[in-house]
């Protein structure tokens, strides 16, 4: 959405209306869980409409219920074709008039059809630098290739598996020791960040998609002297 379609859509306090948000998780959900707590904050410029899981264990449905938002379970299990578990998520979610689907640990691969009909409303956050580590494994992969710096992305969604327009990236130190968990442990904590950080942006209208690439007004040249350098210089 552009900065003035969304100026445009101002609610009766003039203040810019709020970007529609829904939410698609598997499991426990601390990244729905920071997405609601940001929604909390009373400036922030996006709200969760609904939360859709595809399977009824999803630990996320507990945060979402406890806070009275919307959740809906579409089981996967219960469609034999992938397209109509797609078509099913897009119904429900052109009912709630969502502006922004936020893809939170979501285990299904949405199909063609899906990713084009919500090109650029459709987001997805994803446990490495990418374009390096799509799909599982990130952190386990990341050790034995021997990086010094792992991270997150928060991407547009492509039809591919973890392809899309970067929005943003948070990196964090590989340390001496590190296995799987504390290194996923340490990365989930700037997803908690970054996620939020990445819808606000969009909710802003500050992100634009340009020939598959993404330009954000105002904020790259703050990024100009930050760096991260692993292992740190001396002194
Ligand atoms: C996160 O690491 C996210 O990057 C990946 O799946 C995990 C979901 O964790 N796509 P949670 O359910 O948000 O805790």
């Amino acid at each position: 959405m552009s900065k003035r379609e969304n100026d445009s859509k101002r609610g009766r306090n003039g203040r810019a209306a709020q970007l529609k948000l829904a939410v698609l998780i598997s499991g426990s959900g601390t990244n729905l869980q920071a997405l609601i707590d940001a929604c909390a904050e009373p400036d922030y410029p996006a709200r969760i409409s609904l939360v859709i899981a595809n399977k009824d264990d999803a630990g996320g449905l507990a945060r979402a219920a406890k806070v009275n938002i919307a959740t809906q379970i579409i089981r996967h299990k219960d469609f034999a074709e992938r397209e109509a578990f797609d078509q099913a998520l897009s119904d429900a979610l052109e009912a709630a008039d969502i502006d922004l689907i936020c893809l939170a640990g979501f285990m299904r691969v949405l199909g063609a059809t899906f990713v084009e009909h919500w090109k650029d409303r459709l987001i997805n956050i994803h446990p490495a630098l990418l374009p390096s580590f799509k799909g599982l494994h990130t952190h386990q992969r990341a050790l034995e290739a021997g990086v010094r710096i792992a991270g997150c992305t928060v991407h547009y969604v492509r039809a591919d598996v973890d392809v899309g327009p970067i929005i943003a990236q948070a990196a964090v130190p590989v340390l001496p020791g590190d296995n799987e968990d504390n290194l996923a442990a340490r990365v989930l904590k700037q997803e908690h960040r970054l996620y939020p950080l990445a819808v606000e942006l969009i909710a802003r209208g500050l992100v634009h998609v340009e020939n598959g690439r993404v330009r954000i007004e105002e904020a790259d040249s703050r990024a100009e002297d930050a760096a991260l350098i692993n292992p740190p210089p001396f002194g």
